[in-house]
């Protein structure tokens, strides 16, 4: 996935707690001037991928910052550092070892006056940028080709984009530590580690349910695109620090072979598909509808009862494999309406099927308690559509989705 916004502006003041040397930064004058180069940083310049692109760019602006607080640099230097390290790649016409990039990107920075007019020393700046792709002794005539004046300045721009650069080759395993040339951006390498692990970790949550998880269309009887279906809207909602996956089946009951298919039990399916997914850090269920099928003749207690084991099982598998428990939050479907009698549904549904289907909210509240779980109620605040009377419309999915996302970031 290719980064489309900013990720360390919103996570620096929480990693700053966590690591003393970003705590550092953030209480000096280099972490201001970070996070106004941030906050300055043109997205539309910048080359997009997931190896060079907005992710890298504002990694190596961290370094920048770092390497500029450890020598203690001027606050105009800091300021075109950084600014070296915003736009270095955007030469780039792709991923590949391209000795070429860094002239492409100070040609872009010499021809664009806007751009240059940021820069105190806009020669010095396009010299380190021109270098930062050629091997050190092989760029000795970069200062001539930009006009610079101030040897000392490009030398000590190159220098520091250089290090800011190198070090995040962490992110390609293929930082050799021989390159850094300032000691302390060494004593960084660890720092550099914790920062990429931090960066790239992401809250993942898991939707684990039937048709309406899928994204069944009670209109054309095919699947909703995917900006309709709640879990794509509760990605959008949540944003790039949470990585939603939708697990959504067609018929699937809580622990029941429908129309004589094990695999569209819930307890039957839930191991393999949480082993290729985990880790998982909270668990969504949403499951019951089918369970009122006619043809299981089920009591609303059997399902209660299948749920609880699936529960169980999803818990203890996803403790066992990642180590630590997940949070669950227990969906409770709306209830099944009369209306369903008339609809494509009617055979699949009976009366008995309507009475479980009211009984199961009070039942699955109290799992919930029971098994420590968090528990949402969709019963009489969002209703199927009229269309068949079992499946959720796009209005009812940004609904769910947006409860969900608030019960997710509490
Ligand atoms: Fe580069
Ligand atoms: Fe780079």
């Amino acid at each position: 996935m290719v980064d489309t916004s900013l990720v360390i502006p919103k996570r620096i003041e929480k990693w700053a707690k966590e690591r003393s040397e970003i705590a550092a930064l953030m209480a000096s004058e280099y972490g201001d001037a970070l996070m106004k180069a941030y906050e300055e940083l043109d997205l539309s310049l910048l080359y997009q991928s997931v190896t060079h692109g907005i992710g890298h760019i504002e990694r190596t602006m961290f370094f920048g910052a770092m390497i500029a607080m450890n020598e203690k640099l001027s606050e105009v230097d800091t300021r075109d550092i950084l600014l070296c390290c915003s736009y270095h790649d955007i030469g780039r016409v792709d991923d590949r070892y391209d000795l070429e990039h860094g002239r492409k990107s100070a040609e872009k920075i010499r021809d664009g006056e806007k751009l240059r007019s940021l820069f105190a020393e806009p020669e010095a700046a396009m010299a380190a940028i021109h270098s930062h792709s050629i091997p050190d002794g092989e760029a000795e005539d970069a200062p001539l080709i930009y006009n610079v004046k101030k040897l000392d300045k490009s030398a000590l721009y190159t220098a520091c984009l250089k290090d800011a650069d190198n070090i995040d080759r962490v992110r390609l395993y293929d930082l050799d530590e021989s390159f850094l040339r300032f000691p302390k951006t060494r004593e960084m390498v660890p720092l550099a580690w914790w920062l990429l692990d931090a960066f790239l970790k992401r809250h993942t949550v898991l939707c684990f349910g039937d048709s309406n998880t899928y994204g069944y269309n009670p209109r054309t009887e095919a699947r909703y695109p995917s900006y309709f279906r709640y879990p794509n809207i509760l990605q959008q909602f949540l944003g790039d620090e949470y990585k939603v996956i939708a697990e959504g089946l067609n018929g699937r009951t809580t622990a029941f072979p429908k129309g004589g298919f094990i695999w569209k039990s819930g307890l039957y399916s839930v191991e393999p598909v949480l082993a290729s997914h985990y880790p998982i850090d909270t668990l969504i269920v949403v499951l019951g509808t089918n369970d009122c099928a006619a043809e299981l003749d089920l009591e609303a207690g059997d399902i209660a009862d299948g749920m609880e084991k699936l529960l169980i099982t999803a818990r203890d598998l996803l403790t066992e494999k990642q180590g630590y428990e997940p949070r669950i939050i227990l969906v409770c479907p709306p209830h099944l309406e009369d209306s369903i009698k008339k609809g494509p549904f009617a055979e699949e549904m009976n009366s008995k099927s309507l009475e479980v289907s009211k009984t199961l909210p009070g039942l699955y509240e109290k799992l919930a308690e029971e098994l420590d779980c968090d528990f949402l109620n969709l019963d009489g605040t969002i209703h199927f559509s009229d269309i068949d009377s079992e499946h959720l419309r796009p209005f009812d999915s940004y609904r769910l989705a947006g409860m969900l996302a608030d019960m997710i970031r509490e």
